[in-house]
């Protein structure tokens, strides 16, 4: 679980990504689409499944706004997730397994990203983070 230590640390940090998510999240999906390829079956009705295509930037900004407001909500990212939960359980039938793979996908975009910043401590609290919130996503699941 997220330490109170930890929450600062993702909150600090999330506050540079501010004004990049779209770009971010993009960057994440288009490698996770590239380099698990098995992802992409959940898209098929998209025009475009390239890197960077409008439909990936635009998806990219939709799931990094969800990640943000998660960042707002660390006290219960159960009851924050919850209906988006639902939604990718019932209506999208998404493979919980996956948000591990977009979560590790995201954790490498934003080393790369903000190579200064993203110390070890950093990186083990947003690596804390992204498996509370894919814990979050697969409740609906049990
Ligand atoms: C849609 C968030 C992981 C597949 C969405 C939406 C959000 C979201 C906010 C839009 C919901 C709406 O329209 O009301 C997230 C978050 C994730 C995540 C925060 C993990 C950090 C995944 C993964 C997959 C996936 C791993 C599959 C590999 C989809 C699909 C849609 C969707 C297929 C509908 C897209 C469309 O029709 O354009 N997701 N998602 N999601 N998500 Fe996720």
């Amino acid at each position: 679980t997220l330490s109170e230590k930890d929450k600062n640390i993702v909150k600090t940090f999330w506050a540079k990504v501010a004004g990049r998510e779209e770009q971010i999240g993009c960057d994440a999906v288009s490698r996770m689409l590239t380099v698990y390829p098995q992802t992409k079956t959940y898209f098929s009705h998209w025009k475009d499944l390239s890197p960077g295509s409008d439909p990936v930037r635009k998806h990219g900004g939709i799931v990094m706004a969800a990640v943000t407001d998660a960042v707002s909500k660390t006290d219960d990212l159960t009851g924050a997730l919850l209906s988006l939960s639902e939604l990718h359980a019932f209506t999208l039938r998404v493979d919980p397994a996956n948000f591990k793979v977009l979560s590790h996908n995201l954790l490498v975009v934003l080393s790369t990203t903000f190579s200064n910043d993203f110390t070890p401590e950093v990186h083990v609290a947003i690596d804390k983070f992204l498996t509370a919130v894919a814990l979050a996503l697969s409740e609906k699941y049990r």
